[in-house]
């Protein structure tokens, strides 16, 4: 890290100065943000996640931004995000969202983000935006594309490489031609202790989690892929990755597409939304593509440099057509615990029952086997 990152108020650092000097942000203060959120009211706000709340807000020179007010911090964590913001602030890529500028006051965390005037994803999906119809099938394939390739860049190209582990509708974010920005990656990490990240995430979004992420706490580039394959199912179908049915029983998205796949019936997958404006072809290879990703096994998947290749027609993996999706069967509790179906963004959650990240996920994914062996040593080995 450059001697120059003054997150701990210990080094002064120039505002409009990047790390390397090739980086466009810079440092807020926060009375400067506190003005352009509007003091951080109420009617500013865009959303609240599992780290903190999320502000629109507008520079003195005329920016628009969006201001995530992280919780509290410990001192640990304190340097932690030091060390993340330099990892973000080093990341460039037209697909991912960067830093603007982050301000590390006595007692507030703030990160500065460009404000993307489409939102997310989610809602133009299942949110505010839904019933506009604004998503077309020429815009979902961007948004397919350009998510997977910023993905790629994450995975295979910035060092050191970076695992999102929150992939879902939310953290993918739209510009004003709707060319899709990944949100959110690298702060995984920033979870001051005793609070559960996973808590709330299993609480709005456990549909996206891969299942040895889910019961192991078992992270690598896959689960991004796992992910990955959810969301671009669901962009595909507008349906969310888990569903509540008429008398509280819930599905998730692989178990109501694997019939259809089964029968060839693809044409029923596609969004009714589209009203049949869709290409029948890219519509099979995106479902072959969801197939592939959203596979039990992690060793199975493919890479996102693979991904990126077959949506691009460029891959000969993608010419052998799934006609299966595998199905997660997450256990009963864990479902109860989700509110996707029921809420957009997660909020309210109750903190007091967080927990450790994984040790309460034991068991409550149905009918698999860890296939790793683990050795005090720290080794991690597959059986077999
Ligand atoms: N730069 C931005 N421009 C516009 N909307 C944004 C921006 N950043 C975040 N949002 C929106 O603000 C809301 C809250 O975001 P936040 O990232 O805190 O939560 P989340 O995405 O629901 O969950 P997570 O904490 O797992 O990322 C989301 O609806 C998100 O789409
Ligand atoms: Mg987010």
């Amino acid at each position: 890290m450059g001697s120059s990152l003054s997150c701990c108020g210990s080094e002064k650092v120039d505002e409009g100065v990047g790390i390397g000097g090739n980086s466009p942000w810079r440092i807020f203060t926060y009375k400067e943000l506190h003005a352009a959120t509007n003091g951080f009211c109420e009617e500013n706000m865009l959303g609240e996640g599992g780290f903190g709340s999320v502000y629109w807000g507008k520079t003195s020179d005329g920016l628009q931004i969006a201001v995530k007010k992280l919780k509290s911090m410990n001192s640990k964590a304190e340097m932690e995000f030091a060390v993340e913001v330099e990892v973000l602030g080093r990341v460039r890529h037209k697909n991912l969202l960067g830093l603007r500028g982050y301000c590390a006051a006595a007692e507030q965390r703030l990160i500065v983000y460009d404000y993307m005037p489409n939102l997310s994803l989610l809602s133009h999906l299942h949110g505010q935006f839904a019933g506009e119809v604004q998503l077309d099938w020429k815009r979902r394939m961007k948004i397919a594309l350009g998510s997977a390739e910023g993905l790629l860049y994450l995975h295979h190209e910035v060092t050191p490489h970076i695992i999102h582990r929150d992939i879902k509708a939310s953290n993918v974010l739209l510009d004003s031609n709707f060319e899709p920005l990944v949100a959110d990656f690298g702060f995984a990490k920033l979870i001051p202790e005793g609070v559960s990240h996973m808590t709330t995430r299993v609480k709005g979004t456990l549909g996206y989690l891969a299942p040895e992420y889910a019961m192991w706490g078992k992270v690598s580039e896959s689960c991004d892929v796992y992910s990955f394959g959810i969301l671009l199912l669901e962009l595909l179908t507008g349906r969310k990755p888990i569903e509540k049915l008429p008398g509280g029983i819930k599905r998730t998205i692989t178990e109501w597409a694997d019939p259809m796949i089964l029968k060839g019936r693809f044409k029923d997958l596609a969004d009714p939304k589209l009203g049949g404006n869709f290409d029948e072809s890219q519509l099979k290879m995106g479902v072959n593509v969801a197939a592939l990703c959203v596979q039990n096994e992690p060793e199975k998947r493919p890479t996102m440099r693979e991904v990126v290749g077959i949506l691009k027609g460029y891959d000969p993996k993608g010419k052998v057509m799934q006609m299966k999706i595998e199905s997660v069967k997450y256990g009963d509790d864990l479902m109860a615990m989700d509110q996707g179906s029921d809420e957009e963004d997660g909020k309210g959650y109750d903190e007091s029952s967080a927990y450790g990240v994984f040790g309460p996920m034991d068991n409550r994914v149905q009918k698999m086997q860890d296939p790793y062996k683990r050795y005090g040593d720290g080794r991690i080995v597959k059986h077999g």
